[in-house]
């Protein structure tokens, strides 16, 4: 808990203001892409694009010629590539700051495209080679501009974090991994209802949300779920801080606001862990062992046609 303690009030200390935030965004910036080219694609990236992939084609929720937004699209458009690998739609990435990394994109891009044969082996060997193709397209540039070109995407940063300015009635699909959780939790309702409202009727939103304490990853001492202990209030007091905020909801909410937003449900996979014993806030006493135990949820939802 040491380390815990440690980094959540570094956190706190880097949020103070615009120059430490930047400072923070910097540093880790620079370390991050350090791990990720010496350590390669990691296993959890490869899973979540092969599922994504089945998804899409399970609940058929791409047409070709299909608009596209990746929220949260982060150092390496992750889910944007993978999906213009293997289906012939234009992506508009979102993020809320400019946190791209060229030199990781293009070696993971590399790295995929080598893997394609072996993960998605369940695919026709027409559909593998159209995805090395167009991966060999893209591995080679060096600029972000120049793989815009090429993978027909266009790259957006907004730091009001709303999606106000982004087209309504437009996009057949929303998807994002690992970002929601980062979403203010007073600003998910309006933000989940625009996302709705970008999407034409009948289109998709797809989303990876990890529930995992987020500082745990820096000390996997702690409990994945140590936030548990915690009260709103003693979060905010101690732990709570804007450079490596997450809102702390959990299932049952995810699944209310998605509903409160006009969305309806197609698809909710859990994956989880069985926790170790924990002193529960009260806020949190009231779930179930399902729920608590629920380290990152998978939700499929489409925007009703009426
Ligand atoms: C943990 S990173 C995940 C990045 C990327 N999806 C990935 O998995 O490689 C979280 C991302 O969410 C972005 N983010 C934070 N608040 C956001 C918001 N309100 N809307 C969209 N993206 C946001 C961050 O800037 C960051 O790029």
């Amino acid at each position: 808990m040491i380390k815990y303690v440690a980094i959540s009030t570094a956190a706190k200390a880097f949020s103070l203001n615009d120059t430490t935030r930047a400072a923070y965004r910097k540093l880790g910036n620079v370390v991050l892409e350090k791990m990720r080219v010496s350590g390669g694609i990691t296993q959890p990236y490869v899973d979540r694009a092969v599922r994504l992939v089945n998804y899409c084609d399970r609940l058929e929720l791409l047409a070709p010629g299909d608009k596209v937004l990746e929220l949260g699209t982060g150092w390496v458009h992750w889910e944007a590539t993978v999906l213009r690998l293997f289906f012939d739609v234009e992506v508009a990435l979102y993020d809320v700051w400019d946190n791209r990394l060229l030199g990781a994109y293009t070696s993971w891009l590399a790295q995929l495209h080598d893997r394609i044969d072996d993960e998605f082996a369940h695919l026709s060997e027409a559909r593998r080679g159209q995805a090395k193709k167009i991966a060999r397209q893209a591995m080679h540039v060096r600029t972000f501009e120049e793989l815009y070109r090429t993978l027909n995407f266009t790259y957006v940063v907004d730091p009001s974090g709303t999606l106000k300015g982004v087209p309504q009635n437009h996009y057949a699909l929303a998807v994002s991994a690992d970002v929601l959780e980062h979403v203010q939790g007073e600003q998910l309702p309006s933000y989940l209802a625009d996302m709705r409202r970008c999407l034409v009727p009948g289109g998709a939103s797809v989303h990876q949300i990890d529930l995992v304490d987020h500082f745990h990853y820096f000390d996997t001492k702690a409990s994945p779920k140590n936030y548990y202990r915690y009260s709103d209030k003693a979060w905010r007091r101690w732990f709570e801080s804007d450079v490596q905020y997450f809102n702390r909801i959990q299932r049952p909410t995810w699944i209310r606001l998605f509903e409160n937003a006009g969305f309806e449900l197609d698809v909710a996979d859990n994956v989880s862990a069985h926790l170790a014993p924990l002193k529960l806030a009260p806020i949190y006493r009231d779930l179930r062992t399902e729920d608590l135990d629920c380290m990152q949820l998978l939700i499929v939802h489409h925007n009703p046609s009426s």
